[in-house]
């Protein structure tokens, strides 16, 4: 067990875990847009929805596993056709970001989902960049993006994504893994991972969602990630815990996600707890926040509320986020020290 290392009673968490620095190293951009926001471009750019209001499509958002949220998912996507679609949207969460403290934000996106109805990558990841650059001018918050692959696609259609991302090689920092877990195995994305890695991309992938250990297992041995995107059925091997406390491995939990989806019945019966006292190296995100019922500050507060987490866990968390984000040294160890001031300030 780690020792008490702030005396901060329970009723300063919610103002603490507001004030604190923090880091978001899983959420999909896509899943930002925002019901409202949804409505807004169908209606800009001559999309038709197959909700009639902004309520009844919200009223559809009670999923039963993943497939299930994928499906409305994808069909909210279908409103981003311009450039400005995609700044628009990325806009709106990085203000989102700003007003829960995130100072650094590690955002996914999902190209084919785009280019399989006929936008140009080239359209998405400007639209998408102009946002995070406009974001460390106009915010100060410091954002970058990661391209994921769709896996239920098949790693032919990934290397092709990845040939069409190459002239904008300098505008992503890494490629992540997403969408249908179950059936769809890393190493089915083996070689694109392997090339990835020669290209000098960092790597993730989404694992022990609902997939199996032997996913996070086969992440970490044959596309050898450095972060495993959620991981929490990690505790069904013994072994697999160690293995992942030892190599400190980061795990991008999204608490909302996991309830939204089914992964747990409730936020009691979530494993973050036990994953911070195997020593695990957890962080806490938001995932699809326009879809999950809340942004980082309220993954972080709903987490609290149930978990009978504390001040500790409150800073452990904000700590690994900023450890296991893709940023130099010098930048971790500045909001590193941030974070530590904010601690002092309410101890
Ligand atoms: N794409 C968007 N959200 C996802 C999730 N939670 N798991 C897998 N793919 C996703
Ligand atoms: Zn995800």
């Amino acid at each position: 067990m780690t020792p008490t290392r702030f005396a901060i009673s329970r009723d300063k968490l919610p103002a603490l875990v507001q004030a604190m620095p923090k880091a978001e190293l899983h959420m999909h951009i896509e899943g930002s847009l925002e019901p409202e926001l949804i409505f807004a471009l169908a209606q800009r750019n001559g999309v038709a929805l197959s909700y009639p209001s902004v309520e009844a499509l919200r009223a559809a958002y009670a999923f039963t596993d993943l497939q299930s949220f994928l499906d409305i998912y994808y069909a909210g996507a279908s409103v981003l056709l311009k450039e400005q679609d995609f700044h628009d949207m990325a806009w709106a969460y990085l203000l989102k970001a700003k007003a829960d403290n995130v100072v650094h934000t590690e955002m996914f996106f999902d190209p084919q989902t785009h280019t399989d109805r006929g936008v140009p990558f080239e359209v998405v990841i400007k639209g998408l960049k102009s946002a995070c650059d406009r974001a460390k001018t106009e915010l100060g918050v410091s954002a970058s993006l990661i391209m994921c692959f769709l896996r239920h696609l098949s790693e032919e259609a990934a290397f092709k994504t990845l040939e069409e991302a190459l002239p904008f090689r300098q505008h992503f920092i890494g490629v992540g893994l997403d969408s249908s877990e179950r059936g769809h195995p890393p190493e089915k994305f083996a070689r694109v991972f392997a090339k990835c890695k020669e290209l000098g991309l960092h790597l993730v992938a989404h694992a022990g969602e609902e997939g199996p250990p032997a996913y996070i297992i086969s992440a970490l041995d044959v596309l050898n990630v450095e972060r495993i995107d959620h991981g929490v059925r990690c505790v069904e091997d013994p072994a697999l815990v160690q293995r992942l406390a030892r190599q400190g491995t980061a795990l991008t939990v999204c608490p909302l996600s996991n309830i939204k989806l089914c992964v747990f019945k409730k936020m009691e019966d979530h494993n973050l707890k036990t994953l911070l006292q195997h020593g695990l190296k957890a962080t806490v995100n938001s995932d699809d926040p326009a879809y999950f019922g809340g942004y980082m500050n309220q993954n972080f507060l709903a987490t609290f509320a149930d978990l009978d987490l504390d001040a500790d866990d409150a800073y452990t968390l904000a700590r690994n986020s900023f450890e296991a984000s893709f940023v130099d040294a010098q930048t971790k160890a500045g909001w590193i020290a941030q974070l530590d001031a904010t601690f002092a300030r309410f101890a």
